[in-house]
């Protein structure tokens, strides 16, 4: 069921071990940690919490010239489909409504690429090789306003 009230605000540093718990157990291919620091630094980094001021998710960004890049985007795993990251996507395609939004996901990640299809992301181009650690093939999506 979806959550009725989730809350989006920008992460602080006192919030990074939390969203760091989030990052190593809601993902095989986690963020790395001192991206997502330099991201809260950045105030690029929002969260999402509920009604019991729990966080259930965050999204890093890079804000260029009417383009924002989404570094990583991840749910904890006890609040998964339920709109969490949907809500997180909203946030930011709100927030920066004159901008066009890129990502790159692994080929591979089927559960992000529904996701960002759901959100009406189109697919451009592969990036052949992109990834290390396991080296993969990223598939590059758009948001267009
Ligand atoms: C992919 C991920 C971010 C989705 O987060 P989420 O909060 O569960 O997603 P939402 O509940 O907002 O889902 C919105 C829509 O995305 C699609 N979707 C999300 N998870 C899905 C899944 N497991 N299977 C199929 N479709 C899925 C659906 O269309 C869904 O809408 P619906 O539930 O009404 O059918 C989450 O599974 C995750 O944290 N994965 C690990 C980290 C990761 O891979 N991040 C992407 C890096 S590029």
């Amino acid at each position: 069921m979806a959550i009725n009230q989730i809350t989006i605000r920008a992460a602080n540093p006192s919030d990074f071990e939390t969203l760091e718990l989030i990052n190593q157990t809601s993902s095989n291919t986690p963020y790395q940690s001192f991206a997502l620091t330099n991201a809260i630094e950045k105030q690029s980094c929002f969260l999402a919490i509920n009604s019991d001021n729990k966080i259930m998710g965050w999204i890093a960004i890079q804000k260029g010239f009417e383009l924002i890049d989404i570094l990583y985007i991840t749910t904890a795993n006890e609040f998964k489909r339920r709109g969490v990251s949907k809500s997180l996507f909203n946030y930011v395609r709100k927030e920066f409504k004159n901008s066009e939004i890129m990502l790159e996901v692994r080929k591979s990640n089927l559960k992000a690429i529904k996701l960002y299809e759901s959100l009406h992301m189109v697919f451009l181009n592969t990036r052949k090789k992109y990834y290390q650690n396991p080296n993969e093939d990223a598939l590059v999506y758009k948001y267009y306003i």
